[in-house]
């Protein structure tokens, strides 16, 4: 069958067209699916920051806490960057330390998702890796030190986002974006919390904007950060391990509530949402919907939640989605899954019933 062809030209845009020069540009302006609504008409949303070059979130901050050096005079051209990283901050400091011509080394464990690793190689990163503990834990100190003693040999400049207020405002955006997409004030915020600036970042910039949000802060068990008992996890990105001082991005004041969420149901439910959505999410993310999920049945009808997504599923294909993986170190639950699947389906019901007495109302 001959193929119709119409001249290139027609299909040209008539007015600017829409190319960057730099990936960083690209940052942002990440889009919100909703993962289930109630009967009720409340609903939760992902912000699904995976959409952000390097796929994370932690992006945001990385540019932020690179031009903040810049203006202070931390960081001269040709200037080298270190930072200790479970891998989403180092690869959006190895994409802004390419743009901008530093080099960049990134302190990793054996806990950092081997993809991360990948892309940070990928993309020009130095990697030092520190040898881990003997638990299944991060090893948050060591990789802290090394870096400290990198940067104090080399004068290379360390960001340290657990302290660095530029991490907090690299979500500014963010938020201006949750602010700017929804035609009603967020009830719920809920994000997994590592450094806290995700959370708290996103949380102020909402309240300085006019938002009544509730935040609530989410933690593997066995983090420290919200005061819980020490113990491993393999949650990779948030949480604090025990012996880790928690830095002064965590403001505690800002966060209205803390939940702790299991390997186990943080990695089923990342699984059921990949298989309701399509979309794979990354295992603190499956951790901040667990809680977002069970909390929206009990919530004002017409609530919005909004859960911060910070990184693709993709990073985890070998750990979170792989069967095998989760079989050898006992987190593979059927059960669990089951429960979360039953969940949304009584979310999903829920809609049906109320719509069915509508119709009969209006009959
Ligand atoms: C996968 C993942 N989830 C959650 C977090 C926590 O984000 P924040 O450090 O902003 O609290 C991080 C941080 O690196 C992360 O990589």
């Amino acid at each position: 069958m001959a193929v119709e062809t119409r001249p290139v030209t027609a299909t040209l845009p008539v007015g600017g067209e829409n190319v960057v020069r730099r990936a960083s540009d690209l940052i942002g302006a990440t889009p919100l699916l909703e993962l289930v609504r109630t009967g009720s008409g409340s609903r939760l949303l992902l912000k699904l920051e995976q959409f952000n070059p390097t796929g994370s979130a932690k992006v945001r901050m990385a540019r932020e806490m690179v031009l903040a050096a810049e203006r202070n005079g931390d960081l001269a051209p040709g200037g080298h960057i270190v930072e200790p990283t479970s891998g989403n901050t180092g690869t959006g400091l190895a994409l802004i330390a390419l743009e901008r011509g530093y080099a960049f080394t990134a302190v990793v464990d054996g806990h950092a998702a081997t993809d991360k690793l990948r892309a940070m190689r990928a993309l020009g990163a130095q990697l030092v890796t520190v040898d881990g503990d003997g638990s299944d834990g991060p090893s948050s100190v060591r990789r802290r030190q090394i870096a400290a003693e990198i940067a104090a040999a080399t004068g290379a400049y360390r960001p340290d986002q657990h302290n660095n207020p530029y991490n907090n405002a690299g979500y500014r955006e963010l938020a201006g974006e949750l602010h700017k997409d929804l035609a009603t004030d967020i009830d719920y915020l809920v994000g997994a919390v590592g450094t806290g600036g995700s959370l708290c970042g996103t949380v102020e910039e909402l309240r300085r904007l006019g938002s009544r949000v509730y935040a609530i802060g989410v933690e593997p068990v066995g983090s420290i950060i919200f005061g819980g008992e020490p113990g491993a996890y393999w949650q990779t990105g948030a949480g604090s391990p025990a012996d880790f001082p928690v830095g002064g991005n965590v403001h505690y004041d800002l966060i209205d509530e803390d939940c702790r969420v299991g390997d186990i149901d943080a990695f089923a439910t990342a699984r059921v949402v990949a298989r309701r959505t399509g979309v794979l999410i990354g295992g603190t993310a499956g951790a901040a919907v667990h809680v977002a999920l069970r909390r929206l049945v009990r919530l004002p009808p017409g609530s919005t939640v909004v859960v911060l997504v910070c990184d693709a599923g993709e990073k985890y294909l070998d750990t979170v989605y792989d069967e095998d993986w989760l079989t050898a170190r006992g987190l593979y639950d059927r059960a669990a899954q089951q429960r979360i699947v039953r969940l949304c389906r009584a979310y999903d019901e829920s809609v049906r019933l109320a719509a069915l007495d509508l119709r009969r109302q209006g009959a």
